[in-house]
């Protein structure tokens, strides 16, 4: 399998490009574009994004994997984010978790049909802890009830 930016992705690319002070910093950008397409960054992408970058494909295997954002495989229709780090523990993310394991079965790195649980470093909103994010959204001050009614709302 192969991978390449479709036509509309390079001339965003190329626009992005202008306000950039390096191809290196549009790493982030290019790896959003393609997690945003395909639901993961194949590691046949890292390649074109090092061409872009100018940099190996070691240091994008090294920015994806670093990133709890990015995955190397495709993730599943919801994909949970729970916030694990200090304010969010204290908060109450161990009783979000034990609702995610006894009423959805879902573990740890592990999928079960549309929903994927991925434990997360600080999510950048300690203020409203506990938080998680689903895909691209941010769900704050949560608790076990208000996350259940939100994944029946998704079923
Ligand atoms: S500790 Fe959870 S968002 Fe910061």
């Amino acid at each position: 399998m192969s991978f390449e930016f479709t036509k509309e992705e390079l001339e965003y690319i190329e626009e992005l490009s202008q306000r950039y002070p390096s191809p290196k910093a549009l790493m982030l950008p290019l790896l959003w574009i393609i997690q945003n397409r395909l639901k993961h960054i194949p590691t046949e992408a890292f390649k074109a994004v090092a061409d872009i970058t100018k940099t190996s494909e070691a240091q994008v295997y090294g920015v994806v994997t670093f990133y709890t954002m990015f995955t190397l495989k495709p993730t599943a229709k919801y994909h949970i984010q729970l916030c694990k780090t200090l304010s969010c523990n204290l908060c109450g993310s161990k009783e979000l978790l034990n609702l995610l394991k006894e009423r959805f079965n879902l573990l740890p790195n592990q999928q079960n049909g549309d929903f994927q649980l991925t434990l997360v470093e600080c999510l950048g909103s300690c203020g409203t802890a506990p938080v998680v994010q689903i895909n691209n959204r941010l769900y704050e001050n949560l608790t076990p009830a208000k996350l259940q009614k939100i994944l029946e709302d998704f079923s």
